[in-house]
């Protein structure tokens, strides 16, 4: 099968495409050929080595040093099931799935092989492949720090990054769940956060938003252009500060009276990945898609996510449906 290989950290460059022997399911296994993937923002952070302040040494230490280990990136895919494994039952060939490797990577394949047990699903036919393949990443992250803000019916809450892959999703997440939420976005973005429900679209190029006097229970910044020392002040009594994008400060971060900072890695459940799919066959939530790029194009892929300016997911097509 052919697959990107990233053997040493750099620009999108430095990708290859291979031909490397197609993995085999075991028992309890499933191969799935992938038809969709998306080149994430996760993704050109491990290709560049790309990480917050003061992760590097750790990260090296975690991916890799001159290169990542696991060569072939790749979050999150749909397909169809090729073949399954003994003792495998809740699959069968050509059911057609969403899964999340999340950081196991190897999405950027033409096969990859799950446990069937794992963070796979079956698609529902109302999502097409390419939605299927940028539920997970956004979604899943969104969903992990909603959990750990506690989120309640009735809160307001500020999302900074309201048009990348993650502050797309805690929007319409968020919405779900019942909060008031604002999001903020460039002047071109404004129409995209409306169409995701948000009840505000706070446009980022017409001055300070922070500071104003507004004041919010939750405040996720999805870009990673604030601290919780500049947000503090900006929150509720026992309000949340979610630093998506943040480094070691933001984790070490103490408390300010009852106000708190959230940070580190999401969690990857396969839960999540249920609830995401149920969602969306029930039209609450829409993954958003950037563009959609053929499989021997996907350095093209990278080049636009590490642009920092994609709407949602940048998708590429692998195989057809
Ligand atoms: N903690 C974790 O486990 C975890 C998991 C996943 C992702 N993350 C991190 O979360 C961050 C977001 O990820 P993502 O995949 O959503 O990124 P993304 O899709 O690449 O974000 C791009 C979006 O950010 C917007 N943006 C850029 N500068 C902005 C600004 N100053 N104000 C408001 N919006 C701005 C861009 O809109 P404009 O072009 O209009 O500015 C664009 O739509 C990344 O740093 C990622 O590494 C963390």
């Amino acid at each position: 099968m052919r697959a990107w290989m990233c053997r040493r950290y750099g620009g999108p460059e430095t990708l290859t495409l291979e031909t490397v022997p197609q993995p085999r399911p075991k028992p309890g296994e499933v191969l799935i050929r992938v038809v969709a993937t998306s080149v994430s923002s996760g993704d050109v952070r491990v290709r560049a080595l790309r990480v917050p302040a003061g992760m590097k040494t750790m990260a090296r230490l975690a991916l890799g040093f001159t290169g990542p280990r696991r060569r072939v990136l790749g979050t999150e895919l749909s397909g169809v099931i090729a073949a399954v494994g003994g003792r495998v039952t809740a699959f069968k060939p050509g059911d057609a799935v969403i899964a999340f490797p999340g950081v196991a990577m190897g999405a950027h394949a033409e096969y990859r092989v799950m446990p069937a047990d794992g963070r796979i699903a079956l698609k529902p036919e109302s999502m097409s492949f390419a939605e299927g393949a940028a539920l997970c990443f956004g979604g899943s992250t969104a969903l992990h720090f909603l959990r750990r803000a506690g989120l309640k019916q009735g809160e307001r809450m500020l999302v900074i990054g309201a048009s990348g892959a993650v502050g797309s999703a805690m929007v319409q997440l968020a919405r779900q769940q019942g909060a008031w939420v604002a999001g903020v976005a460039s002047t071109a973005n404004l129409d995209l956060v409306r169409s995701l429900n948000a009840d505000a679209a706070i446009d980022y190029t017409r001055g300070a938003y922070l500071g104003t006097g507004e004041t919010y229970d939750v405040i996720a910044d999805a870009v990673g252009i604030t601290h919780f020392s500049g947000c503090h002040a900006s929150l509720n009594e026992h309000g949340r500060y979610l630093s998506l994008a943040g480094g070691l400060g933001d984790m070490m971060a103490r408390p300010k009276g009852t106000r708190r900072s959230i940070a580190g890695p999401a969690a990857e459940r396969k839960e999540d990945v249920a609830e995401l799919v149920q969602l969306a066959a029930a039209g609450a939530f829409r993954p958003v898609i950037d563009s959609i790029v053929p499989f021997e194009a996907l350095p093209d892929a990278h080049r636009r996510t590490d642009s920092g300016r994609k709407r949602g997911s940048v998708v590429v097509e692998v195989s057809e449906a």
